[in-house]
């Protein structure tokens, strides 16, 4: 499989958020990495609806809406009827999470699940038949520019071998602190999605900068 790279637009600047999705989608972007915040199950509150919509407005990338929110459900419908192509939730904001990832599938978009770096990565091997894609976070989420943290290398194996053992292909992301060291070690351990936010944006040339993940 060929390595997805996905911007987080949580680096551009959004007062010119259309030029910046542009830009990425010119540089080679495979999706767009939308993160969602709600002041509760991190501190920071970013983007809504109106930004899946504006996102969609600007491109035809897949549009990959990463839910760092408490009580995630509530808002599926409205993501998905604003453009949203993949859903992405995290296990500690999901006690019901075999109901919410079954909702995700049955309203056609790809299902996600994330799991923080204090997380067991076992704890969502008995969903994983319900998962498109499983969602590494290499740092605390809530912001962007942290450093990556090692130890998530260790999860995105122990994931990939649970995938080939019950023979499926679940999309493996990581997130946080990727750039062109940590993009390979990641690769080499599995992972096929990189999320990258301060490497590409903050890059003097976005193209360069994703071909480097690669
Ligand atoms: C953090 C977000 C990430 C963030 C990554 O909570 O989920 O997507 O944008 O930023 P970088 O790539 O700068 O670590
Ligand atoms: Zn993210």
């Amino acid at each position: 499989m060929n390595t997805i790279i996905a911007p987080s637009i949580l680096a551009a600047d959004i007062s010119k958020l259309g030029e910046e999705i542009s830009s990425i989608v010119q540089a080679g972007a495979d999706w767009i990495h939308i993160d969602i915040m709600d002041g509760s199950f991190v501190p920071p509150i970013t983007f809504g609806r109106n930004v899946i919509a504006a996102a969609e407005q600007s491109c035809d990338l897949f549009l990959d809406a990463h839910l760092m929110v408490e009580h995630p459900e509530t808002h599926f419908e409205d993501f998905i009827a604003a453009g949203a192509n993949g859903i992405t939730i995290h296990q500690e904001t999901c006690p019901h999470l075999h109901r919410s990832l079954s909702a995700l599938r049955s309203l056609g978009v790809k299902a996600g699940v994330s799991i923080n770096p204090g997380t067991p990565v076992e704890t969502i091997f008995p969903v994983l038949g319900l998962c498109d894609l499983v969602l590494v976070m290499s740092v605390n989420p809530g912001w962007g520019g942290q450093s990556f943290i090692p130890s998530s290398l260790e999860k995105i194996k122990a994931l990939s071998e649970e995938i080939n053992h019950q023979k499926l292909s679940t999309y493996i992301q990581v997130d946080g602190g990727v750039n062109e060291t940590t993009s390979a070690q990641c690769v080499a351990a599995g992972a096929n999605v990189l999320v990258a936010g301060s490497y590409i944006f903050g890059a003097n040339d976005r193209a360069k900068a994703i071909t480097s993940l690669r």
